[in-house]
């Protein structure tokens, strides 16, 4: 049984961090250690304390002066849209019709989605992302492609067939039927399978009719234990689309509410233009709030109000992800710098541990995974990044005045991309320098 012994400088949460002073959230050794066997760690912190739990033929991988945190979390993306990033010009609605359903018919070939679904894991764990809240085209094949090469690469990624069966092109629907028995297929297959873990995906509901929300209902109570994603109040037409489709509906959130969506396990992408009620009903129900910025500015859709939603006297469980490919990046420090600002145009500011924390631990408990990723608690899966601040010239020029980690984070969120992510670990595995690209 071998093992691996990091040293670096090493942070992990605890809790949300109120201030950057607020030292009890989090774990910070200037000179930590991490011990990892059999994909996992089995101990943490000061590396002379760490290093005397090491069996002799531990190797050791010295990533001085760099940081190591948890691999970052990404609780929504498209792995199919990998070919709709950059383009140009359109709305929501207008987006998805003429960019986004159009490329997604291509996945009805499984040779095309295994290239993609390849790619695209290659392409996350380069900018630090070990985990990903994947939604994958409506064709089976495509959620059978990412889930082979998630399995292959032992990442723990949540990902499901998109369910849709209406207002889209023929090429990417299916049927309230078929949509039920391919989930089902799939869930049987693929959840639990080493780290993997299904998501039953109705895409939202104007490309779901009443018949498949029902269905979609139906997988939820059969398999309670399985992620439910989908989108919500993105963008005001949609939203105007929605109820026409749903006139007996209160509100957007009422449609997933009526067919018994809401619960813990939920993640409901965007929730930019949410109602007090529908807040509410957020929060009663424990259900998570996705906050994609790089995708909300790219689409013009809205300012999502992290602080509101947070302060509220019912908060909101929020997450934070790319959404790629109306998301314009997949790197999560790039998601953060863009949810700085747009957290900013609301007249609040996020503390760069805040931040953090939100793509770590944050993320984990969102998710409802913190028991296995999100931290670097010993018992925790071994899925780490390795963080250099001075990654480029301008990061190299600009650490000359930093003094404090805070300031370094900050850095790190502003200017940093994947050129700043030295390694990242899956499991244990060095799975960035493992790469031919
Ligand atoms: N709403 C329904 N489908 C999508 C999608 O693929 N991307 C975004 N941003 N919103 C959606
Ligand atoms: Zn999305």
């Amino acid at each position: 049984m071998t093992s691996t012994l990091l040293r670096g400088r090493t942070l992990s949460f605890l809790r949300w961090p109120e201030t950057v002073d607020d030292h009890s959230a989090w774990r910070y050794e200037d000179d930590g250690g991490l011990l990892l066997r059999d994909g996992r760690i089995v101990a943490a912190g000061a590396y002379a304390d760490v290093e005397k739990k090491a069996d002799e033929g531990a190797k050791k991988i010295d990533h001085r002066p760099h940081l190591l945190l948890p691999g970052f979390i990404d609780a929504h993306a498209h792995f199919p849209q990998m070919q709709v990033i950059a383009s140009h010009g359109a709305e929501l609605l207008d987006w998805l019709n003429t960019y986004t359903f159009p490329e997604e018919t291509k996945f009805q070939n499984a040779q095309h989605g295994r290239r993609i679904a390849r790619l695209f894991l290659d392409e996350v764990v380069r900018h630090g992302t070990t985990t990903v809240a994947a939604y994958c085209s409506v064709h089976r094949e495509s959620a059978e492609a990412f889930f082979a090469e998630s399995h292959d690469r032992n990442m723990l990624n949540i990902a499901g067939k998109v369910m849709m069966d209406r207002n889209a092109p023929e090429g990417v629907l299916d049927t309230a039927q078929s949509a039920y028995d391919d989930s089902k297929a799939l869930i049987a297959d693929w959840h639990g399978k080493g780290r993997q873990h299904y998501a039953i995906t109705p895409r939202f509901a104007i490309t779901s009719s009443p018949e498949q929300l029902e269905m979609a209902d139906a997988l939820c109570r059969e398999h309670p234990d399985l992620h439910m994603q989908t989108h919500l109040s993105e963008n005001h037409a949609e939203i105007a689309f929605t109820l026409q489709l749903h006139p007996k509906a209160r509100d957007y959130t009422d449609v997933y509410e009526h067919y018994g969506l809401l619960g813990r396990k939920s993640l409901f992408g965007h929730c930019i233009h949410l109602s007090e009620r529908e807040a509410d009903a957020l929060s009663d129900s424990g259900s998570v709030a996705v906050f994609c910025p790089t995708s909300n500015l790219f689409l013009g859709s809205g300012l999502f109000d992290y602080q509101r939603y947070r302060r509220r006297e019912k908060p909101l469980r929020i997450a934070a992800a790319t959404d790629v490919g109306g998301g314009t990046n997949y790197s999560m420090l790039r998601t953060m710098d863009e949810g700085y600002k747009v957290i900013a145009l609301n007249g609040e500011k996020l503390n760069p541990f805040q931040s953090f924390w939100q793509l770590t631990r944050g993320n984990a408990e969102a998710l409802s995974v913190v028991e296995k990723i999100g931290t670097l608690d010993p018992g925790s899966d071994a899925d780490i990044v390795v963080l250099d601040a001075r990654a480029t010239p301008a990061m190299r020029l600009r650490i000359e005045t930093v003094g404090t980690l805070a300031e370094e984070l900050f850095l790190l969120q502003t200017l940093g991309d994947d050129r700043a992510v030295r390694e990242v670990y899956v499991a244990g595995r060095a799975a960035k320098s493992d790469m031919a690209v």
